[in-house]
């Protein structure tokens, strides 16, 4: 091969639809939308294992090393491929951040209008930045999540405008892939799948995911789903909507999530949990799994380890139980986070012995 002479990519992943297209509702003339998005890494925590003294097998599915950052490229990729299909012109979303940045970052692929809808002041920094720089059509509204989605399912009523939540079903058909993934790179199903539930469409989705490879026989059983929720906004858990929810982990900040269904039958029909976990718990973990495994993830995603570790304390697992916990998102979006939690860095004079001095008891 000539120096220079482009033939394309070697070994390429060619993004989830490609990779598992007999799973999903795509024609030979439906246009693939792709930003190659899956086949994120499932990273062993043995570090944490032994930090934590727990006797399992943990694992850690890192969504956030998808294209936009977050698992919710998985479902994206389905949902603009079918809006192309239809010659859809636009599409929508009300969004916590993560949604929005990748429905907008999809969009700029297709060539299509994104337009999102998003709580002000209570999405992180860098997924507004995301749609923003995607050139998506951004509305801020002084409300929350809930209030968002429900501006824009009346919309979609009105205007010829494809809706990219995850009511879309192809969004849930597109993110069941991570369920697929974890199978194929364990050999098998974890007996515990652990996820951060806001919107409640992962769960719903991984679950969904599962029992189709059992029933295409890629596996031959199924995991029990465990899904945590914010403190302050665990509508699932106390039984009733939420109408002001609050937490730190701004990406599962929503007091009435659209698949709460999804989410019962998740936790009923695996025989799991759904249960809430403080923002204490989602902040330590969210900086134990930072340090001690040296994944940054967002603080959401750290809401399926808080849980664990709960249950862990209540003696609800067997010894050598193999968890898988996913992390949705990637901590670099909202950075902010790190520094409402730990010190910022010392700052010394230019000179050795400053440094020297600040080093005290380190080297
Ligand atoms: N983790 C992160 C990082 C998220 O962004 C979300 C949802 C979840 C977990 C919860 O997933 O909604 O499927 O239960 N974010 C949505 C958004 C709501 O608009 O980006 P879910």
């Amino acid at each position: 091969m000539k120096v220079g002479e482009c033939k394309g990519i070697r070994f390429p992943w060619r993004g989830i639809i490609e990779e598992y297209r007999e799973f999903f509702p795509v024609m030979e003339k439906t246009p693939i939308v792709t930003l190659k998005e899956g086949n994120t890494p499932l990273i062993k925590a043995e570090n944490l294992k032994k930090k934590l003294g727990i006797d399992l097998e943990l694992y850690f599915k890192f969504d956030g090393a998808n294209p936009t950052g977050s698992f919710k490229d998985r479902g994206m990729t389905l949902a603009l491929s079918k809006a192309m299909e239809e010659d859809s012109k636009a599409v929508i979303c009300a969004s916590t951040g993560n949604t929005s940045a990748s429905a907008s970052a999809y969009a700029a692929k297709a060539g299509i209008k994104a337009i999102v809808l998003i709580p002000e002041g209570k999405i992180a920094l860098g997924k507004l930045a995301q749609a923003l720089v995607h050139r998506a059509h951004v509305i801020q509204i002084t409300g929350n999540f809930d209030e968002a989605l429900n501006i824009v399912k009346a919309l979609v009523e009105k205007y010829p405008i494809t809706l990219v939540n995850s009511i879309n079903p192809y969004r849930l058909e597109g993110q069941k892939s991570a369920a697929f993934e974890i199978c194929d790179q364990l050999g098998f199903p974890p007996k515990f799948h652990a996820l951060p539930v806001g919107n409640a469409g992962n769960i719903t989705a991984c679950w969904k995911g599962y029992k189709e490879y059992k029933r295409a026989e890629k596996i031959t059983s199924l995991p029990i789903m465990l899904g945590f929720q914010a403190a302050g906004a665990a509508p699932i858990v106390r039984g009733r909507p939420i109408k002001n929810p609050e937490t730190i982990a701004t990406a599962i900040r929503i007091g009435n999530p659209a698949n709460w269904k999804g989410a019962i039958e998740s936790r009923d029909e695996s025989g799991g949990r759904i249960e809430a976990v403080t923002d204490d718990e989602i902040l330590n973990a969210y900086t134990l799994i930072a340090s001690v495994e040296g994944i940054f993830c967002e603080p959401a995603s750290a809401a399926s380890l808080a849980g664990v570790m709960k249950l862990y304390k209540e003696n609800y697992f067997r010894a050598g139980d193999c968890v898988v916990c996913t992390l949705t998102g990637n901590g670099l979006k909202d950075a902010d986070v790190v520094f409402k939690v730990l010190k910022e860095p010392l700052k010394v004079k230019a000179d050795i012995q400053a440094v020297v001095k600040a080093l005290e008891g380190i080297i």
